[in-house]
């Protein structure tokens, strides 16, 4: 039951509270809904403490967006090792960066008489709220670890069984306290949203981002001069800084990597005995296939022809693929005339293989970008992606003692006589000569 209430009914009551409130707000009382901003009244300590905390707590909610957006995705992003573990640095740098930034900007507004004037007790509970927040996801970062993956399958779905109101409190039931006290924090702050400085979330000055920049131009000259002066040195330091951040971004993922990769050389799991002896007769057994198959090769290169199939099995509908000693691909039909016809199945486009199953139009065709050849001109269709025709092979036929009986090359006559009494025992075959 209490469950029901922390988990559905709260949910839903802080997300109907914060629409219609935030709504109301922002039309009644268009001027309030700011960070009602006190960089006025004191700048350092806002420096120090508004800046670590907003930087942190972007980049944090963003990951939690994303997770929860595309879990799918999400999760094959981290099922690489090196891209979770910089994740979880990259959370618990960010967690760190938010505490200090909020334990600033809460001694500042409990110790500058000037902000006191302005702090109210809202600004206190919310202070306190987003302080235990995200204290309670380092909490979770730290003692279960892997919370950027394990979390797809359980809170991320426990977010989307809301969102369709199919609520389903199973995906969370068993999760530790410190998680189910983070999840009800959450929904406290959404709650607090219009009645809050949070309410700022939606006035977030997107406009200045596509805004041209500003200059102020100033109609005393030597004024002027200097405020340009500041304005391009300004200019400069703000591109050393940008880039800066970026060299020093790409040179901490660089460092996490390399470590990562030493780590787990020294200190990653290792094999079992068992495991090494059964990954050595996995080696053996494929070192055998080579050795078998280089033998192959070799004995091919070593004979005169390749058998390529007997001329009764040959049909004139559907090509048998065969390799010449180049290890290119060919197809050999049954042409009408009762001789083979070979031709290469290495498509003039971009080489892909060619089918071979003839169409109604005597014609194989390439799958890949779908050019159709005719086998006896080999020439592709008009507008087909592929110009050059496929190219004919030579063949020989021979009977069972190795006599030649009829030999083709291409752009040739063939050579020879079959009797009819011959087909039956006649093999096609490729010839070296001919390559
Ligand atoms: C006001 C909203 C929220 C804030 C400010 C917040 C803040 C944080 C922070 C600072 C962390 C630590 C990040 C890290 O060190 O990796 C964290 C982690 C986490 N949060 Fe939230 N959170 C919020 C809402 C939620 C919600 C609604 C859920 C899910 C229902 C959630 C689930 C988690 C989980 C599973 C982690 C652990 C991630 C990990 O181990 O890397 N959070 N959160
Ligand atoms: S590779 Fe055959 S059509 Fe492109």
């Amino acid at each position: 039951m209490i469950d029901s209430f922390l988990y559905i009914a709260l949910p839903y009551v802080a997300i109907t509270i914060c629409i219609v409130g935030s709504i109301y707000r922002i039309r009644k009382e268009p001027m309030t809904y700011s960070a009602l901003s006190s960089q006025f009244l004191e700048n350092n300590g806002l420096m120090w403490g508004s800046l670590p905390w907003h930087i942190g707590i972007i980049l944090i909610l963003l990951a939690h967006f994303l997770a929860f957006i595309c879990p799918d995705v999400w999760q094959k992003l981290l099922s690489d090792r090196t891209v979770l573990l910089t994740v979880e640095v990259l959370g618990y740098g960010l967690s760190i960066l938010c505490i200090l930034g909020l334990v600033v900007l809460a001694i500042r507004r409990l110790t500058s008489s000037r902000i006191q004037a302005v702090t109210t007790v809202m600004d206190l509970i919310v202070l306190f709220l987003l302080l235990v927040q995200v204290g309670c996801g380092l909490m979770i970062a730290v003692q279960y670890r892997w919370g950027a993956l394990w979390s797809t399958g359980t809170t991320c779905q426990y977010i989307w069984s809301l969102m369709t109101l199919r609520p389903d409190l199973a995906y969370i039931q068993d999760l530790p306290h410190v998680v189910k006290a983070h999840i009800i924090g959450a929904w406290l702050l959404i709650l607090l949203i219009p009645f809050s400085r949070l309410l700022h979330l939606f006035s977030v000055p997107l406009a200045y981002l596509t805004r041209p920049p500003q200059n102020v131009v100033w109609a005393n000259p030597r004024r002027a001069e200097t405020s340009n002066e500041i304005f391009i040195r300004e200019e400069s330091r703000r591109h050393f800084v940008l880039a800066a951040a970026g060299i020093l971004f790409g040179g901490f993922l660089l460092v996490v990597g390399t470590f990562d990769k030493i780590f787990q050389f020294f200190f990653g799991p290792r094999l079992s005995a068992d495991d090494e002896t059964r990954l050595m007769h996995e080696k053996l057994e494929r070192l055998k296939i080579t050795a078998e198959q280089r033998s192959l090769e070799v004995e091919r290169r070593e004979s005169r022809y390749i058998f390529v199939s007997a001329l009764k099995d040959l049909s004139e509908i559907e090509g048998k693929y065969f390799i010449d000693f180049d290890m290119r691909p060919g197809i050999a039909f049954k042409g009408k005339d009762g001789l083979p016809i070979m031709i290469s199945a290495k498509c003039t486009h971009l080489g892909c293989t060619v089918g071979n199953k003839l169409d109604d139009q005597g014609r194989i065709l390439c799958p890949c970008h779908v050019s159709y050849f005719d086998i006896v001109t080999g020439k592709p269709n008009d507008g087909a992606p592929a110009k050059a025709p496929l190219p004919h092979l030579s063949w020989v036929l021979m009977n069972k003692t190795g006599e030649v009986l009829v030999r083709y090359t291409p752009g040739k006559q063939s050579e020879g006589n079959l009797a009819p009494d011959a087909i039956a025992g006649a093999g096609v075959y490729v010839s070296k000569e001919d390559v």
